[in-house]
């Protein structure tokens, strides 16, 4: 584990809100850490030591579970369990756990119980429960402190012993008071002092850019928020040993080719816009079929730039050792969690990134931003000193207008999506609403319809508006957005965009749709 010296590690028993106990716990002021089971292990074995432990959910049964968990107890680290998390301390601790008659799943009400009070916090208040198994009997020297409205044990703690245990998820947005919870047991319970904030943030990033000496470093720069972050950060140490190669796929909208001009006029980035859109659009040239685009636009990506860069080097004598890329710490975990990596998933789109350059092109990489949330890389690029809009641009999708023209690209089609796009960003500024959604976009259908234009028939094509609110774009829902703006879009994309007879908004949550429509 590379993050050993971190105060608080976060042990991952397979819950899908392991994350966001992180999250809440960086939030709070504390730094941690999601850790595997065996890193703890092997971490212990090297000597070191956390100054605290939350043990996280997970799907597992203690009736079929039969680890034995006593290294993380034996050390008197103070530790959380949360919901699977406690049915293991309550085991160890010669508690009993047992199947329950009925599951807690979803909302619950906890009441304080034993005169436990909580600073600012209600006696009753709801909870999200998401388990089966129940602590029966609460071990000794455990006090109960929370009981659900089923008479379940909710809640236990000792405090002489730093240990504390949730059924409950306190980590989630539907538990009102987590915040307050987990806010108490570090403080009180487990007394650990704050230690991360932004510059704290800063600093670490920082440092894994220093230890890379004076060796030259390629940006593959898209001008979105993470590349730009993990640019500027990595240009404060190592200045010109930074290049940025921008690709012109020919799928950006108008706001895309402003922004990176602006990048290039008022950043010291030493940004170069690499123009493909030929080589790109001859490729997709009769292609209808999604997957198939998302990969011609991939690989003719990674040839385009390796191309580019060889004759660079080339060009200019030097020879490239790092890829820097704005990789955020949820793909990180991604690839190392147990419980996450070698799955069954099914692949639903292939995304568009710039995974295959590094072997290809023999590049180390360089991840500044792989600790941390997306939200957290924001903070640092104001912390940089990056303007607000630049730091909260929604995000654009590598593949671009590529999958925003239903089926086959031709330029016309292009064009559409570009203006009406543009059409649309300019009334979410005019009616105060871009910063209300996530991400919004226009998609052109393959279809045409009737309508009447002047006094004649038209027979055009349709633009479709999708705008969404979400914080990881794992989840969406459409975005309720007052009726004048989207009658004011609707009438300027109609009356502005030639070919566009009717303009349609899209209601669909994700899940079941993505939120883009290819
Ligand atoms: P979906 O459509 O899967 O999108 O719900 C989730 C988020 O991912 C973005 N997206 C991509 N980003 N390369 C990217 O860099 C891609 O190939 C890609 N496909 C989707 C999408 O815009 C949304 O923010």
């Amino acid at each position: 584990m590379e993050q050993a010296q971190r105060k608080i590690w976060i042990v991952d028993f397979g819950s899908q809100y392991t994350q966001l106990i992180t999250r809440k716990t960086r939030e709070l002021g504390y730094s941690s850490a999601i850790v595997t089971l065996d890193e703890v292990r092997e971490e212990f074995d090297k000597g070191h030591r956390p100054e605290c432990l939350v043990l996280s959910g997970g799907p597992d049964s203690l009736a079929t579970d039969k680890t034995d968990y006593g290294f993380l107890f034996d050390k008197n680290i103070p530790t959380l369990g949360i919901c699977y998390g406690l049915q293991i301390m309550a085991n160890h601790f010669g508690g009993h756990v047992a199947p329950g008659t009925i599951g807690e799943y979803g909302h619950a009400e906890i009441i304080l119980k034993n005169d436990f009070k909580l600073k600012n916090c209600p006696e009753h208040f709801h909870v999200w429960m998401s388990h089966f198994d129940h602590v029966e009997k609460v071990p000794a020297g455990f006090n109960l402190i929370m009981e659900s409205d089923n008479g379940m044990v909710a809640g236990i703690r000792d405090i002489d012993r730093g240990l504390m245990g949730l059924q409950f998820h306190p980590e989630v947005e539907h538990s009102s008071y987590g915040r307050e919870i987990l806010r108490y047991f570090y403080e009180e319970v487990a007394s650990l002092k704050e230690d991360w904030n932004r510059l704290e943030m800063l600093k670490e990033a920082t440092d894994l850019v220093k230890a890379i000496g004076d060796a030259k470093v390629l940006c593959a720069f898209s001008g979105g928020v993470d590349s730009l972050v993990a640019a500027t950060l990595a240009h404060n140490v190592i200045g010109s040993n930074l290049y940025c190669f921008f690709v012109d796929n020919g799928l950006l909208r108008p706001q895309d080719h402003g922004h990176i001009e602006t990048l290039k006029k008022h950043t010291p980035l030493n940004i170069e816009i690499i123009d493909a859109k030929e080589i790109f659009l001859s490729k997709l040239k009769g292609v209808k079929d999604p997957e198939e685009k998302r990969k011609i636009i991939g690989h003719t990506f990674i040839e385009v730039f390796e191309e580019k860069v060889h004759s660079f080097e080339a060009d200019h004598q030097i020879k490239f050792e790092y890829l820097l890329q704005g990789t955020l710490y949820p793909d990180v975990i991604e690839s190392t969690s147990p419980h996450k990596k070698g799955g069954k998933s099914v692949t639903i789109k292939s995304h568009h990134n710039v995974g295959g350059l590094p072997e290809r092109m023999k590049l180390q990489l360089l991840e500044p931003l792989r600790y941390l949330f997306k939200d957290e890389g924001r903070k640092i690029g104001e912390e940089l000193g990056l303007k607000h809009d630049w730091v909260y641009r929604h995000p654009f999708p590598g593949p671009g207008i590529g999958i925003r023209v239903l089926g086959e690209l031709k330029e016309e089609s292009i064009d559409k999506v570009g203006q009406s796009d543009q059409i649309l960003l300019e009334e979410m500024l005019a009616f105060n609403v871009y910063n209300s959604v996530a991400q919004a976009f226009t998609v052109l259908l393959p279809v045409k319809t009737v309508g009447v234009k002047g006094d004649g028939r038209a027979y055009e094509e349709v633009i479709c508006l999708r705008l969404v609110s979400t914080t990881d774009y794992m989840t969406a829902t459409w975005s309720d957005l007052p009726r004048d703006f989207l009658s004011r879009v609707s009438s300027r994309i109609t009356n502005e965009v030639k070919g566009v007879t009717r303009v349609v908004y899209d209601i669909t949550s994700k899940p079941p749709g993505t939120i883009e429509w290819e």
